[in-house]
């Protein structure tokens, strides 16, 4: 097929995993041609063929190509071969337990890995790129400093969060030195709080290997595939007891992607907190999914985990008012109801690839 030249060219790293194939299905269905790259060390293939189904029907096209970030040379001849114009650069390992275990692994693929695709994106003379940092750059902010806006002091606790924030650090010299040099550049960090639900078609979904994250945790309660939901702690000094995070929804964050690959000019770098702007705690999201299942999720109380501060919820005013950007799903059971149709529609999720 031939790629007209109207057509946006953006290479989506990542592209086989949760947020990377929400962000792909999301670009093909605004026209752009997408090329998704994803070594599928924790994606899966399913997803890539979703998304190949997918562009069939849809105005944008797809192409998935088997490979890591880590491979300049391999980097560098895509993006040129596909004449890319903007990254956007999901991949990385994402588990904070993982990274205090094995944290030579996180610093060499999400901080290692990043900066090989850097060097390729600057060898290529690709002129956009969005990075997904995370609110773990924050670590555990001072309570006055709740909500968390752009300009609290990072300063993340486990390595995972510090491989994150590395990679901020390599795109602001990167931009500076673009912005010396006079060569077109413009990056944009976006730092995701508690990232949520699934494509409202049911198209592609959440499948982590193993699952950390509470909703698709208690959806699996409900499902039968495990037992309970372990609550980690309910004396914070919140509310309910248990600890408050913000559940952004990956259609609405991903559309985050989209509305800033536009704004971005050249010499600018920007840095956005993609939150709704509030929390629930952990008690209100397991009776949102008692709620929407309609079954008894069984929870056991556990022991408070070390690092996880009582209350994490962004100030995203930022970005609503440079990017006009604002969430759709702010009523939790609409989030919920999205990861469990696909849940339900999927019960082992892409099955065994
Ligand atoms: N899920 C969240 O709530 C959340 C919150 C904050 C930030 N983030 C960030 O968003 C991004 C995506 O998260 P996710 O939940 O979709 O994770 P995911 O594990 O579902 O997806 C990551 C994808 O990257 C791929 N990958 C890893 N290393 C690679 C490499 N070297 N080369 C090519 N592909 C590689 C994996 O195979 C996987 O498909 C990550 O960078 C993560 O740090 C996620």
């Amino acid at each position: 097929m031939t790629t007209p030249d109207s057509m946006r060219r953006v290479l989506v790293t990542g592209a086989a995993g949760y947020i990377g194939s929400h962000a792909c299905m999301r670009l093909i269905e605004s026209g752009c041609r997408v090329v998704g790259l994803d070594d599928l060390s924790r994606g899966h293939r399913g997803a890539t063929r979703a998304l190949e189904s997918a562009a069939s029907r849809a105005p944008g096209e797809f192409e998935f190509v088997e490979g890591s970030i880590a491979d300049r040379t391999g980097t560098v001849e895509l993006l040129t071969d596909r004449r890319i114009e903007v990254v956007m650069h999901f991949a990385a390992f994402a588990y904070v337990g993982e990274s205090v275990e094995r944290p030579l692994l996180y610093y060499d693929n999400n901080a290692g890995g990043a900066c090989r695709l850097l060097q390729a994106v600057e060898e290529a003379g690709v002129p956009r790129f969005v990075f997904s940092s995370t609110c773990a750059t924050y670590g555990e902010p001072p309570e006055d400093r709740i909500p968390i806006a752009e300009d609290c002091p990072q300063s993340p606790i486990n390595p995972y969060g510090r491989s994150k924030l590395m990679v901020e650090r390599m795109l602001e010299d990167r931009v500076e030195a673009a912005r010396t040099a006079g060569t077109p550049f413009a990056a944009t960090m976006l730092r995701y709080f508690n990232v949520a639900g699934s494509d409202p078609e049911g198209r592609v979904g959440e499948d982590h290997r193993p699952e950390t994250h509470l909703i698709p945790i208690c959806l699996e309660v409900a499902a039968g595939r495990r037992e309970a939901l372990v609550i980690h702690g309910d004396d914070y000094p919140t509310p309910d007891g248990t600890c408050i995070r913000d559940y952004v929804h990956v259609v609405d964050l991903v559309d985050a992607h989209l509305a800033v690959m536009d704004a971005m000019k050249d010499g600018e770098l920007r840095r956005y907190n993609v939150g709704l702007g509030h929390g629930w705690s952990v008690r209100e999201v397991l009776e949102s999914c008692r709620r929407v299942t309609g079954r008894d999720i069984p929870a056991t109380m556990g022991p408070r985990r070390p690092g996880d501060p009582p209350t994490l919820f962004a100030n995203a005013s930022s970005i609503g008012r440079d990017l006009d950007w604002s969430p759709r799903f702010t009523d939790l059971d609409e989030t919920v109801a999205t990861a469990w149709r696909w849940m339900q529609a999927n019960p082992s999720g892409y099955g065994a690839d």
